[in-house]
């Protein structure tokens, strides 16, 4: 089949258009900027498309021909633009996509969207049913896309919604690498209890949830929340991670409310600058919101079924952080690179 998967380049589209070409799918990627990934993508045989999901033009052309619709392009971590930025990607990207898909009688559509959509979980673990409760702007308007991707179906587009939990693996650039990081250096500082509970999800886990999804007759009108089998409390995970990497780690604990506040400051201070802050309201959930979910509907529903489990995932992670040069094993200790 010939398959879109928009965001093709980024930590996780790379991954999928990875399995979906080894699979033996033609693969086209739209992507924002050209860059090493792009390369690597069409050495890879897929064919990339640079443009914005914000252009009609430029998504009906990527579109043409395509039987499955993979939706990953999404403002995500871009923190110095202004607020209309996430609208127009995360909701008029994701209408254009749509739009495009409809017309060109694209068979399944598979929208990206985020465990983030439930904010904090007050009842651990939630489903599908929590409330949603969206916590910032980049969450507000990936729920936004749900019920515009929804309404499609009564148009005759069959879509699917994921909602990940946190990704991470190999290729992860940023936020898991950041935990690796602190843990690296041997003292990992704790703001709060470290009891709030993190519901990781490891690539190739996802990659199996969207290879299921894009199946004729699976999910049609459904979201899904997609995480590993096991959930943790934030302070296990940061000691699973030392575990990983084979090193000590000490967790100092201290209040969380002062760093709620300076994520706050720093974020209003920077902004006008175009800084990008060194702490952020974002950030700073990690250490406060529960995210713990259950995975019971995608595995009666689509079969899934996550392979990799967290030791093995971490593992795996720490192994390519050292390959890839962002971790160096230095005389029994971890001495950073980066
Ligand atoms: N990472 C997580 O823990 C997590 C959890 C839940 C859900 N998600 C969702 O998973 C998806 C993939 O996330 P990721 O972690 O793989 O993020 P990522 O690495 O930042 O990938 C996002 C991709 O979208 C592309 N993109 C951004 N704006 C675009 C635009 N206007 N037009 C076309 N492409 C555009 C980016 O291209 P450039 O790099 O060229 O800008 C990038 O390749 C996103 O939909 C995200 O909301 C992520």
């Amino acid at each position: 089949m010939r398959v879109l998967v928009t965001g093709g380049t980024g930590f996780t589209g790379k991954a999928l258009v990875r399995r979906l070409l080894d699979e033996g799918h033609a693969v086209v990627a739209l992507d924002y900027k050209e860059g090493l990934k792009t390369e690597e993508l069409r050495d890879w045989g897929a064919e990339v498309v640079i443009g914005s999901v914000t252009d009609p033009d430029v998504v009906k052309r990527c579109v043409a021909g395509v039987a499955v619709v993979h939706h990953l392009a999404a403002a995500f971590r871009e923190l110095n633009v202004p607020d209309t930025y996430y609208r127009d990607v995360n909701v008029g990207g994701t209408r254009n996509v749509l739009e495009a898909a409809r017309e060109a009688g694209v068979r399944k559509f598979v929208y990206c969207s985020t465990c983030g959509v439930h904010g904090n979980i007050d009842e651990p673990p939630g489903g599908e049913d929590a409330p949603i409760q969206p916590a910032d702007y980049y969450q507000q308007t990936k729920y936004e896309a749900e019920p515009i991707v929804n309404g499609y179906l009564e148009q005759g587009l069959k879509t699917t919604i994921l909602r990940p939990a946190a990704i991470y693996g190999p290729g992860d650039p940023e936020r898991f690498y950041m935990i690796f990081k602190r843990v690296a250096r041997g003292v990992f500082p704790m703001f709060g209890s470290g009891k709030t509970f993190y519901h990781p999800l490891y690539i190739d886990n996802l990659v199996d949830a969207f290879m299921l999804a894009m199946q004729d007759g699976k999910g049609d009108g459904q979201a899904y929340l997609i995480a590993d089998e096991e959930y943790l409390e934030i302070e296990e995970l940061v000691r699973r991670v030392a575990r990983a990497l084979e090193v000590e780690v000490r967790i100092p604990h201290y209040p969380v409310w002062p760093l709620v506040a300076a994520g706050h400051v720093c974020e209003k201070l920077c902004k006008p600058f175009g800084v990008t802050p060194p702490i952020f309201p974002r950030r700073v959930d990690w250490f406060r919101q529960n995210r713990a979910f259950k995975i019971d509907k995608a595995k009666r529903d689509l079969g899934y079924a996550p392979r990799v489990g967290i030791d093995e995932g971490l593992r795996k992670t720490a192994e390519w952080y050292r390959a890839e040069g962002y971790l160096k094993l230095e005389t029994g200790n971890l001495k950073l690179e980066t």
